[in-house]
């Protein structure tokens, strides 16, 4: 990961200055997102810069099923027939404005994947909610296909980000 950062457990830091300039993902990160890991339903990891402790960005994360039919005919036909296909949800994805642009969110993207392949719980793919049309366009570069044309559900199969990454490293 980019050095002057670590990637750990959400815990007591410090939320009220986070600021990724998005309304709502802020309001969730200090108010909601402790309630969500209380009952279970996300957990949630933040990059801290080492330098100062600060938290530079965060994500949410949960497993989630595709049912098969939402996912395009070239894929499916190498999958068995169950109804729905195992896989990882990244919520929310933000990086603090002062961090903005410097590969982090894409980092963030990867460690959700690291982890779920040292998880040793299977899971074929990541889907994300992206919140906008410029947060679509930043996982389309990273690789991620929509669902559905109509939503703002993007998916990316686990075996491919991992071949894209081998692709990437100099
Ligand atoms: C969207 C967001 C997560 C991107 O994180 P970031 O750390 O600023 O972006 P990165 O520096 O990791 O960008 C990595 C790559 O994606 C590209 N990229 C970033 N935003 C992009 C966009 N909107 N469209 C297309 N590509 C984009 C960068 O050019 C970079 O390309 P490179 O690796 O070839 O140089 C961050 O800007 C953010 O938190 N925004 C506000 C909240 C939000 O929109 N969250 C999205 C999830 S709902």
């Amino acid at each position: 990961m980019t050095p002057p950062f670590r990637i750990e457990l959400l815990g007591q830091q410090d939320r009220e200055s986070f600021d990724c300039g998005a309304e709502a993902l802020n309001e969730y990160f200090r108010t909601r997102v402790s309630q969500d890991v209380r009952r279970r339903v996300s957990f949630c990891y933040v990059a801290i810069e080492e330098a100062t402790n600060r938290v530079a960005g965060y994500y949410t994360l949960a497993a989630c099923g595709i049912a098969l039919g939402d996912l395009p005919e070239a894929i499916t036909k190498r999958l068995p027939r169950y109804p729905t296909v195992p896989a990882i949800r990244i919520g929310r994805l933000a990086i603090d404005r002062d961090f903005q642009g410097r590969k982090l969110g894409g980092v963030l993207v990867f460690d959700a994947i690291d982890r779920t392949c040292k998880s040793g719980i299977a899971a074929f793919a990541v889907v994300v909610d992206a919140k906008d049309d410029r947060a679509v366009a930043f996982y389309e570069h990273h690789g991620f296909q929509r669902l559905d044309e109509m939503k703002r559900t993007l998916f990316l199969p686990i075996g491919e980000a991992l071949k894209r990454r081998v692709k990437s490293r100099p």
